[in-house]
C-alpha cells in the first residue's frame, strides 16, 4: 500500500520506535526491501535519491515499478515513496511522477529562503496528500553528490521550519553520510534533546543510519527520533555478497553469470540488512 509517510511516523513517535528509510537503486533492491517489509509485518519508506532517480530513468519509472511491484506482490504493509535530499525542483518533479513523500533539503540556503522554499512545498506536498520531510543544520560527509558539513541544527531554526507545517524533520546533530570515520564524535545528544523539546513533538529524521551503534539508536529513538535513513549499509552487504559470489567461481559454474544468479547473493544480503535494522529500530509488526 503506497501512503504518504506521516501517519506511520506519527505511529513510531507515539510508540517509541522509528520506521527504516532504506534507499532504493534498481529493481533488485525495491523488491528486496518491499519483501523484507511484508514478511515482518514493518512500515517502510522507499527512499530515492536525486542521483538514484536518474540512474533509474526517472522519477516516473521509479514511481511505475514501485506501484507495479506492490500490486503484483501483493505488499499490504503501509509503504511510503519518498524523494531523498530533494531540491527545490527535484521534489516538484516527485510530486508530478506520483510520490508519496518528498523532503526538500534546503539546509544550504540562507534561512529565510529555506523559510520561502519551504512553505510553498509544504503546500503543494500537502494538497495533493504527500508528506514532507525538511532540513536544518547539516548531516555531514557524501551521499549522491549531496556534501555537507555536518553543522549541529539549531533548535530555534528547528522550530522556524517545524512550524512551517512539515511532517517530519532531519536535524545535523553529528551524524555522517557514508561510513563514520574512527575518530567520530559520536551524535550530539544534548543538541537532539533541545530540538526535541523545541519542536513540539515533530517526528525527528537521523539520517546516516549506517553504522551507528545499536545503544546510539536507542538513545535516539527515546528523544523523538521515528526515521532512521540506510542507504550505505545495503549498499556494503550488496557489494560483499557479490565479490563473495565471483571470488568463489561460482559465476563460471554452470549458468552462474545469468544476473538472475549473479545478483542473488547481493539481494539476500540486501533483505538481511533491512531485517537486522528493522528489528533494531523496533519496527517489526508494526504496519
Ligand atoms: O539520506 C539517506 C541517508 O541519510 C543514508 O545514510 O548512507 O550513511 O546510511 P547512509
Ligand atoms: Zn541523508
Amino acid at each position: 500500500m503506497l501512503v504518504s509517510a506521516t501517519e506511520m511516523l506519527n505511529k513510531a513517535r507515539d510508540g517509541h520506535y522509528a520506521v527504516g528509510q532504506f534507499n532504493i537503486n534498481n529493481l533488485e533492491w525495491t523488491k528486496a526491501i518491499l519483501l523484507t517489509a511484508q514478511e515482518l509485518n514493518s512500515p517502510v519508506i522507499l527512499g530515492v535519491s536525486e542521483g538514484a532517480g536518474k540512474y533509474m530513468t526517472g522519477y516516473k519509472t521509479v514511481a511505475a515499478m514501485v506501484k507495479a511491484m506492490i500490486e503484483t506482490l501483493n505488499i499490504t504493509v503501509p509503504v511510503a515513496l519518498h524523494l531523498d535530499h530533494g531540491s527545490y525542483e527535484g521534489a516538484k518533479a516527485c510530486i508530478e511522477a506520483g510520490f508519496s513523500s518528498i523532503m526538500f533539503d534546503g539546509s544550504h540556503y540562507a534561512i529565510d529562503e529555506n523559510v520561502a522554499k519551504t512553505t510553498e512545498l509544504v503546500e503543494l506536498a500537502h494538497s495533493k496528500g504527500l508528506s514532507i520531510e525538511a532540513e536544518v543544520g547539516s548531516i555531514g560527509g557524501e551521499e549522491d553528490g549531496v556534501i555537507g558539513a555536518g553543522e549541529i541544527a539549531d533548535p530555534a531554526e528547528c522550530k522556524k521550519i517545524a512550524d512551517l507545517g512539515v511532517d517530519f524533520l532531519a536535524a545535523g546533530i553529528g551524524n555522517i553520510h557514508g561510513k563514520y570515520p574512527a575518530n567520530w564524535k559520536g551524535l550530539d545528544f544534548e543538541a537532539l534533546e533541545k530540538i526535541h523539546e523545541a519542536t513540539n513533538g515533530i517526528p525527528l529524521v537521523l539520517h546516516g543510519g549506517t553504522g551507528i551503534p545499536a545503544d546510539m539508536i536507542k538513545k535516539a529513538i527515546s528523544l523523538g527520533v521515528s526515521k532512521i535513513n540506510v542507504n550505505t549499509e545495503c549498499q556494503l552487504s550488496f557489494a560483499d555478497a557479490t565479490r563473495k559470489y565471483i571470488e568463489a567461481g561460482k559465476d563460471l559454474e554452470g549458468k552462474g553469470f545469468d544476473p538472475r544468479k549473479l545478483l542473488a547473493p547481493g539481494f539476500e544480503a540486501i533483505k538481511a540488512t533491512v531485517k537486522e535494522k528493522m528489528e533494531l529500530f523496533g519496527s517489526v509488526n508494526k504496519a
